[in-house]
């Protein structure tokens, strides 16, 4: 029987996927290093380090740790800039009805975050009080696809993956997700459609009512 439910945070809670994206292809596009959309989905879901050896790869570039610090530092400040402004007119379709009718009816909510600043973003968007746990990016050692980040979330609502939904909008994080034996839902992203048999387009088309 499910008991919980476990959120991604960028681009299922909130739509700063994008906001990622552009960061992202303001350092790309200063290594010269092609970074379409196309390319992003790439990159989503996993961690900023992860993400920028990826735009290496691409681009067959490498680079010394001190550099590969400094653009990382980079992306950040682009993206903090970016999301200044982010505010509860930020969060997705469904997002508050949900959260809302899922705790009056005594379900368990987590978020599971590859993201170092999802707290920072959660209280942005008054949301963090919904959650009984927050696992970001800080806290767990391997980043999706391995599944921690998603086991740490259920261990600390004290459910097992079986007892757990996972709603996740990145190939990375719906791998991380059925490796640690999840039930996932995939949102909003139509290239999950051949990883996953649930998808919703946002989280207004899930009804609780059918679990
Ligand atoms: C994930 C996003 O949630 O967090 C990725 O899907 C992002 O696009 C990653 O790179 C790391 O985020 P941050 O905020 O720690 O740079
Ligand atoms: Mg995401």
């Amino acid at each position: 029987m499910i008991k919980g439910l476990i959120f991604d945070l960028d681009g299922v809670i909130v739509s700063t996927e994008q906001h990622h994206y552009l960061a992202w292809k303001v350092i790309a596009d200063k290594l010269g290093v092609v970074f379409t959309s196309k390319e992003n989905e790439l990159l989503k879901g996993i961690n900023r380090r992860d993400s920028l050896l990826k735009i290496l790869e691409l681009g067959n570039l490498t680079l010394d740790e001190d550099k590969i610090s400094d653009l990382l530092l980079e992306k950040n400040k682009i993206y903090l800039n970016s999301i200044a402004f982010l505010d509860k007119g930020s969060i997705l379709l469904g997002v508050e009805n949900l959260l809302q009718t899922a705790k009056e009816n005594n379900f368990l909510l987590a978020i599971g975050s590859s993201s170092r600043n999802a707290k920072f973003i959660l209280d942005k968007l008054e949301l963090s009080s919904y959650f009984d746990a927050i696992v970001d990016g800080s806290m767990v050692k391997k980043l999706k696809p391995d599944p921690q980040v998603f086991l740490m979330a259920a261990k600390m609502i004290y459910l097992s993956p079986n007892q757990c939904i996972v709603f996740e909008d990145a190939i990375s994080g719906v791998k991380a997700a059925q490796r640690g034996g999840f039930r996932v839902y995939g949102v909003g992203n139509p290239n999950l459609n051949s990883y996953v048999d649930d998808y919703i387009e946002n989280l207004d088309e899930f009804d609780l009512k059918l679990l």
